[in-house]
């Protein structure tokens, strides 16, 4: 079996708090995890451990067998790693295309050049396009963002995050804010990708969640106290008392 993701015994201490404690987790390739947890248990503080956007204060982060604990953000795109983020990042002001291009460019190597512009790079926009076609956005390219509906702008955001063809993908609530009709199309866009795509989400609805774990993994004041089965997670003492507030 192969592992895509091994979170090795991280911690992230922000001064006085310890935000990620002691967390270790495997996932194996092409199996797809919900972090589960209440606000301010240290999800999002782990995913940027994973994703490059913080360095832990100790342990390790392994990607297909290789520490990438020292690998810059950037280089973590490169070798396969996408993500989207919990606050909207699109630009408003500008078109679906050119928030896509503007991302792609921002992860790969190639940067503006003031001698070849970037709309008449045809290998990079037929790359947008086909993420576009992805996420259901086709034919939408020259609109501008901002009369994109909400549900529509993280469609984007999903596109731009698989623009780099990632191998591991990590979605950080993905479906918050969305009306229930968005969260319900937005999940199954997800669940309809390449199983070849490992996928890592933080996801606070509990039944999306469940529909789409393989597996659950529960943190808890930046520790992680249940990993595990979707049908074990709503029976497990710890995670009844803390994440659904019983016992
Ligand atoms: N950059 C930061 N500096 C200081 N404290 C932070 C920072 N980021 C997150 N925290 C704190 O770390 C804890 C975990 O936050 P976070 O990872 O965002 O939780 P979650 O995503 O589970 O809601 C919170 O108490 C939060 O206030
Ligand atoms: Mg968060």
């Amino acid at each position: 079996m192969t592992i895509a993701i091994e979170v090795d015994n991280v911690s992230k201490q922000f001064a006085g708090l310890r935000a990620v404690d002691s967390v270790s987790l495997s996932i194996p390739q092409g199996e797809r995890r919900v972090l589960l947890g209440p606000n301010g248990a240290g999800k999002t503080t782990l995913f940027h451990c994973i994703s490059g956007t913080h360095q832990p204060t100790s342990g390790r982060i392994v990607m297909f067998g290789k520490d990438i604990s020292n690998v810059s953000e950037n280089a973590r795109t490169a070798l396969g790693m996408g993500r989207t983020f919990q606050i909207s990042n699109v630009c408003t002001d500008l078109t679906v295309m050119e928030n896509l291009l503007l991302g792609m460019l921002g992860t790969t190597s190639q940067k503006w050049s003031m001698f070849r512009p970037v709309t008449s790079d045809k290998e990079l926009i037929g790359k947008a396009v086909a993420s576009l076609e992805r996420v259901g956005l086709q034919g939408r390219e020259n609109e501008e963002v901002k009369y994109l509906s909400y549900g529509e702008r993280r469609q984007l955001e999903l596109a731009l995050a698989l623009s780099s063809n990632p191998r591991v993908l990590l979605l950080d609530e993905p479906c918050a804010g969305l009306s229930p009709s968005e969260r319900t199309h937005f999940s199954k866009l997800v669940s309809g990708l390449s199983r070849e795509i490992t996928l890592l989400m933080i996801e606070h609805d509990i039944d999306v969640a469940l529909a789409l774990a393989d597996k659950v993994t529960v943190l808890h004041r930046g520790r992680l106290i249940f990993d595990g089965l979707p049908d074990e997670v709503q029976k497990n003492a710890d995670v009844k008392e803390v994440y659904f507030g019983r016992l």
